[in-house]
């Protein structure tokens, strides 16, 4: 499949502006951590994590989760399916989990659920995008990169039709919203 084509939404340079200024957020709500550990959901994350892991000045570990609420369209299905689960132990630590982006929030609610069950010490959220109006589930997100209209996007990892991923700035389908005004929660 061709690559769609796609409106600028977040330039890479904003996203990468933001994303270092997250890192500096998290470096010091952790400094006191003695176990942080980020889960980043793949496979949207994998960017995201990448970039902002290297803003957080503190020692941490790494791991990933799988789920899939998506399949080839733009709508969720309405169901989270773990298909991969953490290789790290949980007990203790302080878990940040990493998303790409918050939508109807099942997915971020279920993984919450399923961490919390796991005795972290701290269990908390890291979002790069957010579309509070598509909300179906409540999720407390504590950290925000930018809140953006009810549009598909994709770039920066997230995917349309698994294409788009590799792309340094997000991107919309719709053409109409590239004057919006973004959100950004500190
Ligand atoms: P949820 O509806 O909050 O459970 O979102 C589930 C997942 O859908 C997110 O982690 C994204 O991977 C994907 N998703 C939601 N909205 C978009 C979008 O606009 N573009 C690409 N992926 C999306
Ligand atoms: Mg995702």
């Amino acid at each position: 499949m061709l690559q769609p084509p796609l409106q600028v939404l977040i330039s890479a340079a904003t996203i990468q502006q933001r994303v270092a200024q997250l890192g500096a957020t998290l470096t010091a709500h952790y400094q006191a951590s003695e176990a942080l550990l980020l889960v980043g959901l793949l496979r949207g994350s994998f960017m995201f994590m990448a970039d902002l892991c290297r803003h957080i000045a503190l020692p941490h570990e790494i791991d990933f989760i799988m789920t899939a609420s998506y399949g080839q369209q733009t709508q969720s299905c309405g169901q989270v399916q773990l298909l991969k689960d953490l290789e790290s132990e949980v007990a203790g630590k302080d878990l940040l989990i990493i998303e790409d982006i918050v939508d109807s929030g099942r997915t971020l609610s279920k993984v919450h659920a399923l961490l919390q069950q796991r005795s972290p010490k701290s269990l908390a959220i890291c979002a790069l995008l957010d579309k509070p109006s598509r909300r179906v589930v409540e999720v407390d997100v504590q950290w925000c990169g930018f809140t953006i209209p009810d549009h598909f996007v994709a770039g920066y990892g997230l995917d349309y039709a698994q294409q788009c991923r590799h792309l340094d700035f997000i991107g919309t389908l719709t053409p109409d919203i590239g004057t919006h005004k973004l959100g950004i929660d500190e």
